[in-house]
């Protein structure tokens, strides 16, 4: 056989190990312990674990990498990682990522400054949209792994921006996206938009 070929085949074949897809119905099995709080489906019923259910596999095999590692410390899942393959977390990322996210209501008094910041951002401070990383809709980019918000918990949006604000997350990488982009944010707009994103469909 032609080598050229032989060495395609092989490059093929490596890399096709390399990112080995994660399959949902394996995850759906190794996700025993992590229900308790984020729920069979991932619809998370307490405000401050987060949804994981549609949220896009890239993103969640990327947190859960970060959690395992110690990049962004999780207290309430110490050590539950650590026995865990990348094949199982690609598989756990695949079986979240197939459920349905569940959509809130956003607070009525609230909602326009929130629509107003996540759509236009702020002009007179250099606050940038949140639709151009997140879409217009919320369902974020996970090729680019900008993750979905739509529907997750207010609370548990409030104390990731508040986190990234104050440099208690700091796992947004070097060019620092989240953490430059909070920075710009008051307690009245983490607010606000939390409310307008647990309500955005
Ligand atoms: C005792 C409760 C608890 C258990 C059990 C638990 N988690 Fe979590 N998890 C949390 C909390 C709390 C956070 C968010 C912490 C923070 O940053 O505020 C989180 C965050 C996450 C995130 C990041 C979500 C995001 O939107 O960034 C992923 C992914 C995740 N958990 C997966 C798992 C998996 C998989 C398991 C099972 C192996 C598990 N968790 C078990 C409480 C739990
Ligand atoms: C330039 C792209 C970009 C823009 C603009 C942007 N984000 Fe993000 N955002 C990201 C990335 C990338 C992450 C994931 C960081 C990581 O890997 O931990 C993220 C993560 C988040 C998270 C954490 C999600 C979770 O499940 O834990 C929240 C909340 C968030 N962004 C809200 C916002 C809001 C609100 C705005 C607008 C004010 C905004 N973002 C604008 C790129 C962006």
């Amino acid at each position: 056989m032609n080598k050229l070929i032989v060495s395609l085949l092989l490059t093929l074949g490596i890399s096709g190990l390399a990112h080995a897809a994660g399959d949902a119905v394996a995850g759906q099995g190794k996700i025993a312990m992590c229900s308790a709080c984020h729920n069979a489906d991932g619809n998370s019923m307490i405000p401050n674990f987060p949804k994981l259910a549609g949220q896009g596999e890239r993103y969640l095999l990327k947190q859960m990498n970060d959690i395992k590692s110690g990049l962004r410390p999780v207290v309430e899942m110490t050590g539950m990682l650590d026995a865990m393959t990348e094949q199982d977390l690609a598989d756990i990322s695949a079986w979240y990522s197939s459920q349905k996210g569940t959509v809130g209501a956003a607070d009525p008094a609230v909602v326009k400054q929130g629509e107003q910041l996540f759509q236009g951002g702020k002009i007179a401070n250099g606050l940038p949209a949140c639709t151009g990383c997140h879409s217009p809709n919320g369902a974020g980019i996970d090729l680019a792994v900008y993750p979905k918000l739509n529907g997750q918990h207010e609370a548990y949006l409030a104390k990731q921006l508040t986190d990234f604000r104050e440099g208690d997350r700091s796992n947004d990488g070097d060019a620092m996206i989240m953490r430059s982009i909070a920075a710009k944010l008051s307690n009245k707009d983490i607010k606000a938009l939390s409310s307008y994103i647990h309500g955005l469909n």
